[in-house]
């Protein structure tokens, strides 16, 4: 059976980034939840958000993500930050999933980039205060479903990588 690692966490943690170069590494595919949404419904998430509503994302969303822990091939999956809002999803990754890795960081790290995205209408505005309140509400899910959990607050990229690659190796 194939090999799928979902990386979970809040805007800004690094999922995206870490993910791609962790595929690499491991010779995997590599998905993007917001990214198949955005192929599916021809347009932007932040467009999907203003024209069709949140509850329009989310379910798009959780095709999305059941696409991506169906896939046959080894894969990292970058599940964007609210997959975990959705008791399906959550049910969904944790049958699925050989390792969930949430990418933790400071408010800091997160509010300096989410700084650099324009797919997050979510932090609109004051961002520091947007980021606090999710992260409130989420970090107990994300806690929860995760197998690995990594502050990446003061860790480059590569970091991470490291790390998250060990365990996959230390483990059968
Ligand atoms: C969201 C996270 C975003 C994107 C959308 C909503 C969230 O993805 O799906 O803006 O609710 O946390 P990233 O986590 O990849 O930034």
């Amino acid at each position: 059976m194939s090999r799928i690692v979902v990386l979970i966490g809040m805007m800004g943690s690094g999922k995206t980034t870490v993910g791609k170069r962790l595929a690499q590494r491991m010779d995997s595919e590599f998905v993007d939840t917001d990214d198949l949404v955005v192929a599916v419904a021809g347009k932007s998430v932040r467009d999907i958000f203003t024209e069709d509503g949140e509850a329009a994302f989310r379910a798009l969303e959780e095709g999305a993500l059941a696409a991506a822990l169906a896939s046959s091939r080894d894969t990292v999956v970058a599940a964007a930050g609210g997959c975990v809002l959705s008791d399906a999803n959550r049910t969904a990754v944790a049958s699925r999933a050989d390792m969930v890795v949430w990418l933790d960081a400071d408010l800091t790290a997160l509010t300096s980039r989410v700084q650099r995205g324009v797919h997050r209408p979510l932090v609109d505005g004051d961002a520091a205060t947007r980021l606090a309140e999710l992260d409130e509400q989420r970090r107990a899910l994300y806690e929860r479903l995760a197998t690995l959990h990594i502050d990446t607050s003061e860790l480059s990229v590569d970091e991470v990588v490291d790390i998250v690659s060990a365990e996959i190796e230390a483990r059968p």
